[in-house]
Order: structure tokens, then C-alpha cells, then sequence
């Protein structure tokens, strides 16, 4: 059977987006609880200035404190060479760096050029020993800039390139950060990436928000390109603050029963999901997304998990 990794990036993605302060004694239950939901890997968290983002200040203690199951893999968003080594100190075994590929949200973002930022991380990344941490590089605004604009296929390919003479080993991060994407166009770009640059080597995930409702329909169009790796996160909960009009990350929840639907496995315990969701909402419901919560439970679970009879994929 096939399957898909949704990685849940609430704890990053979703709180990052929400003021005022949420305590950390919450935050942490929420890890917990999402982390019990059966994902394998958790973004959690940035280490980025409190100046910037004064919610992501307890990334630290949440990673010190926080009681996942045994195996499960945990990232943290990193912007520059500091971020780098704030992670490592923390024992970070997964980072996930991110570098806009348009130059507007990238200056908006970490205030550098992405030229700037392309040379911060080949310094920083090229210094490590061999026993290097895991490596997500996620490229925001693949698709579209809240600036610029469509942003030109070839300037990702570039930054692609620029990503794998770096890091041949990594996880690259095709990101919609605004929402704007269309599936025509995550299948256009994707055709042209994943087709010449997977490898054993590497990788690609999808990370996908749901402003304008085709959050699912993206991360459909990614999965038949073959990304096997997409993030969501519960609740619908997210965005950049660098960005914007972008609205949450698509849900988890909704592309749980969107792959599991179409017979893609996610190993997720979609009832618990649900009640999860729930509660990451409840921390900005203003904020919120998603359109399973609103679907009466029954229904939502009566004969979940069975493909639907005759539709391939
Ligand atoms: N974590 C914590 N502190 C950091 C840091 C990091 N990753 N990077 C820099 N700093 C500190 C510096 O040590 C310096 O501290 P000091 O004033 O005590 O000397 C101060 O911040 C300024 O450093 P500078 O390199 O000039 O940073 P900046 O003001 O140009 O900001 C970023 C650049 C990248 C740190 C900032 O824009 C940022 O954190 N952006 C986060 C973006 C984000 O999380 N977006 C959402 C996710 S995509
Ligand atoms: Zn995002």
C-alpha cells in the first residue's frame, strides 16, 4: 500500500503565527497530545530572535522538557549561522533552515538578501563535522511572493541547485507560504523538479497553506508528483508573520482524511487527530482552519480508513 509522512508542524508553523503569548505549560501538552496522534516527526519550535518572534522564546525549554515517545523525530526552524548553533546547543538532531527563493519575503523575513542567506548557510553548513544534524532546507515562497508576486519557476530550480551544491544529503522544502498556489502550478513546478533532483540522497516535502481552499488539493498534486512527505498542522492553525495575507497551514486533519480517503496511509489515529485539532484551535480560534473539525464526528469517522471503492490515484 502506498503511503505519505505528514509531518505535524503546529508546534512551529501554527504557534509561531499567534499573540499574545502562549504559556509553554500549554504548548507542551499540546506536543504531547499531537505527538501521541501516531506522526513520526514534529517541527517544534525556532530558534530565531526573540525580537523577531517573541513566541518561539521557549523553544529551548519546550525541547529540554517535553516527553515525546521514544523515536520520534523532532525538527526546528532555523534563519541563520546563530540559529544554527543555538539548535545545537539544545541538542537538536534535525534542523530545518529556511531561505526564501523571492528576495522581498526573504529581507522581510531575516532581514538578508538571499544571496546573503545562501552565503550564511554554506558557511555555517559546509563548517559542520561529519556528524552533522539531519537537514530540512525549506524554500519559502516557491509559488508566490505577498510582493512580488508568481514567483518564476526557474528561480526555484536555481535555489534548488544552490540547496544540493551545499548539502547533497537534505530534505528540501517546496513551500507555498502564502496559500496562492494552484495545483496546476505545484504540478508544473514539481514536474520539473522532483523528475531531475530526488534521490536516495535527496528528498522533498511540501509544505502547503490553505488561504485561498486548495491547501489539500496542493498537497494532492505534490504526492502525485512524488513528494511523499507534506506537512500540515492541526487545527489549521499558522502562517509567516513576514507574509502578509497568508492565512493557516493546511490541516492535518484534512489531509489525513484526504490521503487515507484515496487509500495513502498516514499512521496517523485520525479520532484522536480530531480531538487534537480541537484543542490547537481552541488556542486562536479566531485563527483556525481546517474543514474536518466542522464535520459532525460520526460521519467524519464512519468507515475512515477505507479507500474509496474504485478511485485511483
Ligand atoms: N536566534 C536568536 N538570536 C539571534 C539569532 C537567532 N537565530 N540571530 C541573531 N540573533 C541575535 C544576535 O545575536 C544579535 O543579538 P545582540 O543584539 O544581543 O547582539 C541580534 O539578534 C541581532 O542580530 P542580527 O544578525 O543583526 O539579526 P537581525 O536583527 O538582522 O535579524 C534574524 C535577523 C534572522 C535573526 C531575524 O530576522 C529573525 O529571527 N527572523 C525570524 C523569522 C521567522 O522566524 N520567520 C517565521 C518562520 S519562516
Ligand atoms: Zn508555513
Amino acid at each position: 500500500m502506498s503511503a505519505v509522512e505528514i509531518v505535524e508542524v503546529a508546534p512551529r508553523d501554527g504557534f509561531q503565527a499567534v499573540r499574545p503569548f502562549i504559556a509553554t505549560e500549554t504548548k507542551m501538552a499540546l506536543i504531547e497530545e499531537l505527538a501521541a496522534c501516531g506522526f513520526t516527526r514534529l517541527e517544534i519550535g525556532s530558534f530565531v530572535s526573540p525580537k523577531a518572534l517573541a513566541q518561539m522564546a521557549d523553544t529551548p525549554e519546550i525541547l529540554k522538557r517535553c516527553r515525546l515517545p521514544a523515536g520520534m523525530r523532532v525538527m526546528a526552524l532555523v534563519p541563520n549561522a546563530k540559529g544554527l548553533q543555538l539548535a545545537l546547543e539544545s541538542g537538536v538532531k534535525e534542523v530545518s533552515w529556511v531561505i526564501s527563493v523571492s528576495e522581498s519575503h526573504n529581507r522581510s523575513n531575516v532581514k538578508r538578501s538571499v544571496e546573503e542567506s545562501f552565503r550564511d548557510f554554506a558557511a555555517a553548513w559546509g563548517g559542520l563535522g561529519p556528524d552533522k544534524p539531519k537537514l530540512r532546507l525549506g524554500l519559502s515562497t516557491c509559488f508566490d511572493c505577498p510582493w512580488e508576486g508568481r514567483v518564476p519557476e526557474d528561480d526555484v530550480v536555481r535555489a534548488v541547485e544552490r540547496v544540493l551544491a551545499v548539502a547533497p544529503d537534505v530534505e528540501i522544502g517546496i513551500c507555498d507560504t502564502t496559500g496562492r498556489a494552484a495545483p496546476s502550478h505545484v504540478g508544473s513546478l514539481l514536474g520539473r523538479i522532483t523528475p531531475r533532483y530526488a534521490s536516495e540522497r535527496a528528498t522533498f516535502a511540501y509544505h502547503g497553506h490553505d488561504t485561498y481552499g486548495l491547501g489539500v488539493a496542493n498537497a494532492i498534486e505534490a504526492w502525485r508528483q512524488g513528494v511523499r512527505v507534506i506537512d500540515g498542522a492541526a487545527g489549521g492553525l499558522g502562517g509567516c508573520p513576514f507574509a502578509p495575507g497568508a492565512a493557516g497551514n493546511t490541516a492535518s486533519e484534512d489531509l489525513v482524511f484526504a490521503f487515507e480517503h484515496m487509500g495513502v496511509e498516514t499512521g496517523i489515529d485520525f479520532a484522536r487527530l480530531l480531538a487534537a485539532a480541537e484543542r490547537v484551535a481552541a488556542v486562536a480560534p479566531d485563527q483556525a482552519g481546517g474543514k474536518l473539525r466542522s464535520v459532525p464526528r460520526r460521519r467524519a469517522l464512519s468507515g475512515f480508513g477505507h479507500a474509496s471503492r474504485g478511485v485511483e490515484v
